[in-house]
């Protein structure tokens, strides 16, 4: 019997030490300490024994049975230590490892130049100003000085809704609402970006729909100085402080006198090229002094207050300063365009 036990220790050691996982050493507990285990077994047999023996063989079954649980118990310890090392080096995380670039979108083209020259006038002391696209006749004609029949309404062709409402030619609508809502109280001071529509033929430098951003200012004592001076400041700004500015004479209902403005060439500087068509100048906008009619229209006392005006296309500005070909780029968006005027590039 003794050596029976002894042979079931030495089995039961030997199967521990080459068991692989988990399972298998389960197995052997449930095998060899179970209640139908063979140590079992081997202990019904006692009866048979002298009562000088029985305590011995009792102990000596003790003995087997601890040291066969202690064996499992210290392989169980080192499989589960083996379980661990090995998920840690199956999740292991090089983190040295260059990551996966983040795309991102930048601002168009255009958002830019209107908060560039948002910004601009923003710091001069004027307030943004927005209206709607969908207009009324009234505002975008009739409040401008531009009645019904007015052949100057041909210079803007317009897509009509109705007779009485219109997809806005112009940002001066903008200006008479503003100024109505002011209710002949200076000073008004506002720039107003926003798209505008006319029946054009989209080409490299005519779109159907495009963006204005137009200036204005009311006051007592406006003078066409201090236009042309706002008008130098914009374009040093925006276009680098060697330009030089020039007003011809122009005309708009809406303003009297009128001008349009150039600005220096800068490919040139002003000797003549393709760009400037050999003028050494490039129109950047129209401005002018607010016409009287367009004041009282509007609920001004034009004998008090004065104003100026301006107007211009951010496209036309951003295809100079970027040096861009085609209108049509600005609307097709295509990202090779759109990704040059990343900052994050
Ligand atoms: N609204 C004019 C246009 O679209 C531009 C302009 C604005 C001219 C303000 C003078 C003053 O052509």
């Amino acid at each position: 019997m003794q050596e029976r036990l002894k042979e079931l220790q030495t089995e039961a050691l030997e199967k521990i030490s080459t068991a692989a996982d988990l399972k298998e050493l389960n197995d052997i507990r449930v095998s060899y300490l179970g209640k139908k285990g063979p140590i079992t077994e081997v202990l019904k047999g006692m009866g048979k024994l002298s009562a000088e023996e029985r305590p011995k063989m009792g102990a000596l079954a003790n003995e087997v049975r601890d040291s066969i649980a202690a064996g499992i118990e210290e392989k169980q310890k080192r499989l589960e230590e083996a379980a661990v090392q090995e998920k840690l080096a199956a999740e292991k995380i090089d983190v040295t490892l260059p990551g996966r670039p983040v795309k991102t979108g930048n601002h168009h083209p255009l958002t830019r130049i209107i908060e560039e020259i948002e910004d601009l006038f923003i710091g001069m002391g004027y307030t943004v100003a927005e209206g709607p696209e969908v207009e009324k006749d009234y505002y975008n004609f009739e409040a401008l000085n531009l009645p019904k029949g007015h052949p100057a309404r041909d210079m803007q062709d317009s897509f009509y809704i109705t007779e009485e409402i219109l997809l806005r030619t112009h940002t001066s609508p903008v200006q008479a609402r503003t100024m109505e809502k002011h209710e002949g109280k200076g000073p008004v001071k506002i720039i107003c970006p926003g798209k505008v529509y006319r029946r054009d033929n989209d080409d490299a430098t005519h779109s159907h729909q495009f963006m204005q951003i137009e200036g204005l200012v009311v006051d007592e004592n406006i003078r066409m100085t201090d236009l042309k001076g706002t008008l130098q400041v914009f374009a040093k700004k925006m276009f680098g402080e060697d330009r030089e500015i020039r007003l011809r004479p122009s005309f708009f209902p809406f303003t009297e006198p009128s001008v349009e403005m150039d600005i220096s060439c800068k490919i040139c500087g002003g000797k003549g090229c393709s760009v400037c068509k050999g003028t050494g100048w490039i129109e950047i906008l129209g401005a002018g002094m607010v016409h009287p009619n367009v004041l009282e229209m509007a609920g001004f006392d034009s004998k008090k207050y004065t104003g100026f005006a301006f107007g211009m296309g951010p496209e036309r500005i951003a295809m100079l300063k970027y040096g861009v070909d085609d209108i049509r780029h600005f609307y097709t968006n295509d990202v090779r365009f759109l990704k040059q005027f990343s900052i994050h590039e």
